[in-house]
């Protein structure tokens, strides 16, 4: 099992980063520094190195340095699946005509075609304190939580479900047309729904897989396990039926529920409604009924699973980003998560304000203090 790491990781006009360089040599990585230092900025930069947003979900835009020119760069030399690799990505300062700007990606200074390629060489998986109201938000966060661990799995999720969404868009736009043409619209719900399935499809095998690993690992690990699953029929149904039956079922209901849809001025059923049941085993209840600690801790045990479903399937053990974890722990379980994530044999990024929470961190650990936009190895 090759694990993902970093050895040398560069930020250009990164957010508050003008230019910015760390090397490791090892894999544990701590970032300490006050607030608004740059430390969660940090992760941020090493998550475009995957495809997708970014662990903030921002535009390419917003995480360009508001000093600058509007261009940024991250650049990490990698020693992945493939050997050792270095991986960039950024975009170039928008033209003045205001047109979108797209991130561009190279692999070794060859650009590739998208960030799916990043897949090749390194993958990863983060916990962050934006992720703390999972449980009691809405759906669409779940949805999306859940949609972010399928891609660390399969690269090519999120294209697919970028795809799912503007077919549904094209949908919406023709039934607000009063009188839409009968085979435009049919043959927009045949690709709606091929989507949708393949979608779905990814989606069923990852929860029946990840509920797997999360049973198996119940016994071993000091953080509670989840039941998770998907409420979603088509997720469900691809389960034990043909996937071309289920995708005649729902392309059935799109052109049924037309009117609805129209009224409504949304597509009413599919699995860009899916959400993700999560349950706190331990106690049988529903994570969202859980404590805060609870929840917190629930979510650390549904990520290492993850962590090691990712290694397991992709041969790639997953780099971790940590954000401000450890500081809310009480020291046993900060003492199991270092233990667990040292079986893993993962590198991970581990952030927070209060250097006294990584004492115990171990010989393994290097330090790093950040500040202002610079980071430093602690001496
Ligand atoms: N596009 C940008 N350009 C320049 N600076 C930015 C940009 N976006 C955010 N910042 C600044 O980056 C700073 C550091 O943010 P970051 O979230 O990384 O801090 P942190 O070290 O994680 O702090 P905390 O301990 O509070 O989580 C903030 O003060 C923010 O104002
Ligand atoms: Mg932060």
């Amino acid at each position: 099992m090759t694990p993902s790491r970093i050895h040398r990781l560069s930020l250009t006009h990164f957010r508050n980063y003008r230019a910015a360089s760390v090397s490791t040599r090892g894999d544990v990585v701590v970032l300490v520094g006050p607030n608004g230092a740059g430390k969660t900025n940090c992760l941020e930069a090493i998550s475009f190195l995957a495809p997708g947003r970014g662990l903030r979900r921002a535009t390419l835009e917003d995480v360009a340095d508001n000093q600058g020119e509007g261009s940024w760069a991250v650049s990490a030399e990698v020693e992945g699946a493939l050997g050792l690799s270095t991986l960039g990505t950024g975009i170039e300062a928008p033209a003045q005509g205001g047109e979108s700007v797209s991130r561009r990606c190279r692999i070794d200074r060859e650009p590739v075609g998208s960030a799916a390629a990043f897949g090749d060489h390194l993958r990863m998986v983060w916990l962050t304190p934006a992720m703390d109201g999972l449980f009691m938000g809405a759906a669409s966060e779940r949805r999306r939580f859940f949609d972010r661990l399928v891609l660390a799995i399969d690269s090519e999720h999120s294209s697919r479900v970028s795809a799912l969404e503007r077919s549904l868009r094209s949908r919406n736009r023709l039934l607000e047309v009063r009188n839409y043409d009968d085979h435009w619209c049919g043959a927009i719900e045949r690709e709606t729904a091929e989507l949708a399935v393949a979608v779905a499809a990814t989606r069923g095998q990852t929860a029946a897989r990840l509920s797997a690993m999360l049973r198996e690992r119940a016994q071993g690990s000091a953080f509670p396990s989840a039941e998770i699953a998907l409420d979603g029929w088509i997720e469900n149904a691809l389960l034990s039926e043909p996937a071309t039956a289920v995708e005649d079922r729902y392309r059935e209901i799109l052109r049924l529920s037309r009117a609805r849809d129209a009224a409504a001025g949304r597509t009413l059923d599919g699995p860009h409604l899916t959400d993700l049941q999560v349950v706190y085993a331990p106690k049988n209840m529903p994570a969202r009924d859980a404590s805060t600690g609870e929840q917190k801790a629930l979510l650390i045990g549904l990520v290492l699973a993850h962590a090691t479903l990712v290694a397991e399937m992709t041969g790639i053990v997953p780099l971790l980003l940590l954000d401000e974890v450890v500081a809310h722990l009480d020291p046993n379980r900060r003492k199991a998560l270092f233990d667990e994530l040292a079986k893993l044999g993962a590198q991970v990024w581990m952030t927070g304000a209060d250097p006294a929470a990584f004492v115990d961190i171990g010989a393994n650990g290097e330090i790093f203090d950040v500040e202002a936009g610079r980071i430093s190895r602690r001496g």
